[in-house]
């Protein structure tokens, strides 16, 4: 067993969790397959996977793969050569395939691990499941809320595993931080915020002109919603898990402010979520001033929780001893504008209390890279998915709360789209929690 094995099989005990890991799975129960009695089921054996969509992101998820000792590579599509050479590089005894049909074909193909550009994730993983495979598909789950709908009527359908990329709900400080949060800690939730700065135009170079479209898909509308869901739909899914309630309507605003460089999506956005005993969460995101980085703040009436920080901060800190008080207020020059002696308030001033760490070790993320980060959960979500395709079990709640976030992501680009608000639409509920 080599050290990445030994992570993975701890990675429940790891947590430490409050009640035991069994109380832990019945809240996150897609950790099923992380537990180590599941993973000493299928020892051995290997799940026969094909990536489809050798880019970027199928290139990090084929080096986790070659790191999963459940996980063999069979074979490797894309319709682009210099991706697809570059994959066949790190997995030489993997097929070839320019066309994801023939991929669907290949009776050897066990499941299929989509990396594609978002307009291509609906269309592949439902042929996908319809050909018999299970699917591993990136989020955001897919371009349109109606498509949404038809891969997961597709899957309830055929009954097949599903997995949407959302590494989070694999995170070790994500799932303490949830374990914390309904266990009371911060107390009750009041409102969530979530933010995305970068500041870099997000386009990749060409080779050739006429491949702009194809390279750089997510400036383009046909091919995908922009900021919300390549990079909202990770931190949107904060309303589900934590309110465990979803949003009663939506409103937003997005601009192109600074990249008017011929691309069709917003590079600012500004998003309100309302639910509907009055909490907010809203997502901000702007790639033109990386000041602020990425993070995600649950606000409970007991403390705060940076969920991508992995750390808590308890609303209440020490009162500072008397003649640090009198040098605040000197400084704030609160003395200056009280006409009697003495005074009674102090100006607001965000907390200076640095928190503690929520789990040991925690890496925290700072959404700067457009591939994937260290220690995020991306590699014990792709070996539960081997998991998944060996035994034929899907990982509960997780295409439900991927469902969801991508939902809600479309449902706040609809809101700027069309500049008004927008009701959560009937249609699109589907069973899970009390939603329905
Ligand atoms: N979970 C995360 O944190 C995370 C991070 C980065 C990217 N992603 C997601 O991964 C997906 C891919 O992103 P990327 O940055 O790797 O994009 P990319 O452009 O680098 O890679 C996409 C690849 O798909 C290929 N492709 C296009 N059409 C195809 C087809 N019909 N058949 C086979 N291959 C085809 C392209 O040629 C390209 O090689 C996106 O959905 C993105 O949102 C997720």
């Amino acid at each position: 067993m080599d050290s990445k094995d030994i992570g993975r099989r701890d990675f429940l005990k790891g947590l430490g969790a409050i009640g035991g890991s069994g109380l832990l799975l019945s809240t996150f129960p897609w950790l099923q397959s992380c537990t180590a009695k599941s993973q000493n089921e299928i020892k051995g054996e290997k799940a026969k996977i094909a990536i489809i969509g050798t880019g970027s992101r199928g290139k990090y998820h084929i080096n986790n793969l070659l790191n999963t000792p459940n996980a063999e590579i069979v074979a490797l599509c894309d319709i682009y050569k210099p991706h697809l050479d570059e994959a066949a590089a790190l997995c030489p005894k993997a097929k070839l395939y320019s066309n994801y049909h023939d991929v669907l074909a290949s009776p050897e193909v066990q499941g299929i691990l989509i990396a594609c550009p978002l307009y291509l994730h609906a269309p592949i993983a439902i042929d996908g499941l319809n050909a018999g495979k299970h699917v591993f598909s990136e989020k955001a789950m897919a371009r349109t809320i109606s498509e949404c709908k038809a891969m997961y009527d597709t899957w309830k359908r055929t009954g097949k595993v599903l997995y949407i990329g959302h590494q989070r709900l694999f995170d070790r400080k994500y799932i303490k931080a949830m374990e914390m949060i309904h266990s009371g800690d911060i107390g009750d939730i009041v409102g969530i915020r979530n933010y995305w700065f970068r500041n870099n135009d997000w386009r990749r170079p060409l080779p050739n002109p006429s491949l702009e479209r194809q390279i750089n898909w997510r400036l383009y509308k046909d091919y995908s919603g922009g900021l919300m869901t390549e990079l909202a739909c990770h931190q949107l899914q904060n309303g589900t898990w934590v309110l465990k309630a979803l949003p009663d309507y939506v409103m937003g605003s997005g601009d192109i402010v600074y990249w008017k460089d011929g691309r069709e999506v917003y590079d600012s956005v500004s998003v309100i979520y309302h639910y509907p005993n009055g909490v907010k969460m809203t997502f901000e995101s702007i790639i033109s001033n990386k000041f602020y980085g990425m993070e995600e703040q649950i606000l409970g009436h007991n403390g705060t929780i940076e969920l991508s920080s992995g750390k808590i901060y308890p609303e209440s800190v020490p009162p500072a001893p008397g003649i640090l008080q009198f040098v605040n207020q000197i400084e704030h020059e609160v003395f200056d504008n009280v006409a009697v002696a003495g005074t009674s308030w102090v100006p607001e001033s965000a907390s200076k209390n640095k928190g503690e760490l929520i789990v040991a070790n925690a890496v925290k993320h700072d959404g700067a890279s457009t591939v994937g980060a260290v220690d995020d959960g991306s590699d014990v979500m792709v070996a539960a998915f081997c998991h998944s395709v060996i035994t034929g079990t899907q990982a509960k709640n997780l295409v439900e709360e991927a469902y969801y976030s991508g939902v809600l992501a479309l449902l706040g680009l609809q809101a700027m789209d069309e500049k008004r608000v927008v009701e959560f639409p009937q249609e699109y509920k589907i069973p899970y929690l009390n939603f329905v």
